[in-house]
C-alpha cells in the first residue's frame, strides 16, 4: 500500500533544514505533499506562488515528492482532502517539541486519523531558520551555506542585492 505523508510549513523560504526533513522522508514514504500556508500573519517575503515555485525547484530531484501546494485553511482539513493521515514535522530543539506537542494535538481534535511523525533534525542544520536566513541577508551576509542555490539568488533579487 502507497503511504502518503504531508510536510506542511511557511517555506519563506526553503532552506537546507526543511530540505533535511524532506529528504528523510522521502526515504520513508511513498509519496510526500509539500504544503505551504499562505500565512500572511509572518509577512513573508516571498509571495505564495513564489514560495511554491521555490520549493518546486528545490525538490526537482526528489521523485517521491509528489505534489506542492498553497494553502489558506486549516492544515488538518487539507490532510483529509488530500487523503493522507500522516503529518511530518521537523523538531530541532526542546523549544520546538514543546510547540509541536500542542500543534500535533490540536490537528488530531479536528481530525482523529491523522498521526504526526517527528524528524529530530540533522545537528548540521538545526540551528537553520527562516527568519534567520532572511536577516543575514538583510545585512548582506552570505546566505548560500543555509539555502539551496536557485533560492539563496532568489532571495538577493527580492532583496535586490543580485549584481
Ligand atoms: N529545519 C530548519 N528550519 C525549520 C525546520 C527544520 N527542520 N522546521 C521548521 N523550521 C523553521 C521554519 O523555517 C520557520 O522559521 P521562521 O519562523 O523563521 O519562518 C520556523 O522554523 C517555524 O516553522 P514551523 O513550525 O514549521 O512553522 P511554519 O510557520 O513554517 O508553519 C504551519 C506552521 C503552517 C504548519 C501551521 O501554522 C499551520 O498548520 N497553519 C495552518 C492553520 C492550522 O491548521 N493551524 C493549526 C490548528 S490551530
Amino acid at each position: 500500500m502507497n503511504k502518503t505523508a504531508i510536510y506542511p510549513g511557511t517555506f519563506d523560504p526553503i532552506t537546507y533544514g526543511h530540505l533535511d526533513i524532506i529528504t528523510r522522508s522521502t526515504k520513508i514514504f511513498d509519496n510526500i505533499i509539500i504544503a505551504i500556508s499562505n500565512n500572511l500573519i509572518k509577512k513573508p517575503v516571498f509571495d505564495l506562488k513564489e514560495r511554491i515555485e521555490l520549493t518546486r525547484v528545490a525538490t526537482l530531484h526528489l521523485k517521491n515528492v509528489k505534489k506542492i501546494l498553497g494553502f489558506n485553511n486549516l492544515l488538518a482539513n487539507l490532510a483529509k482532502k488530500e487523503k493522507t493521515n500522516i503529518l511530518i514535522r521537523g523538531v530541532r530543539t526542546i523549544f520546538d517539541f514543546d510547540h509541536e506537542t500542542k500543534l500535533a494535538e490540536i490537528n488530531k481534535q479536528i481530525y482523529p486519523e491523522l498521526d504526526s511523525v517527528f524528524f529530530l533534525s540533522s545537528k548540521e542544520v538545526s540551528f537553520i531558520s527562516s527568519s534567520f536566513v532572511k536577516e543575514i541577508a538583510k545585512y548582506k551576509g552570505d546566505t548560500k551555506p543555509y539555502l539551496p542555490k536557485e533560492v539563496h539568488y532568489a532571495l538577493l533579487k527580492k532583496l535586490k542585492y543580485a549584481t
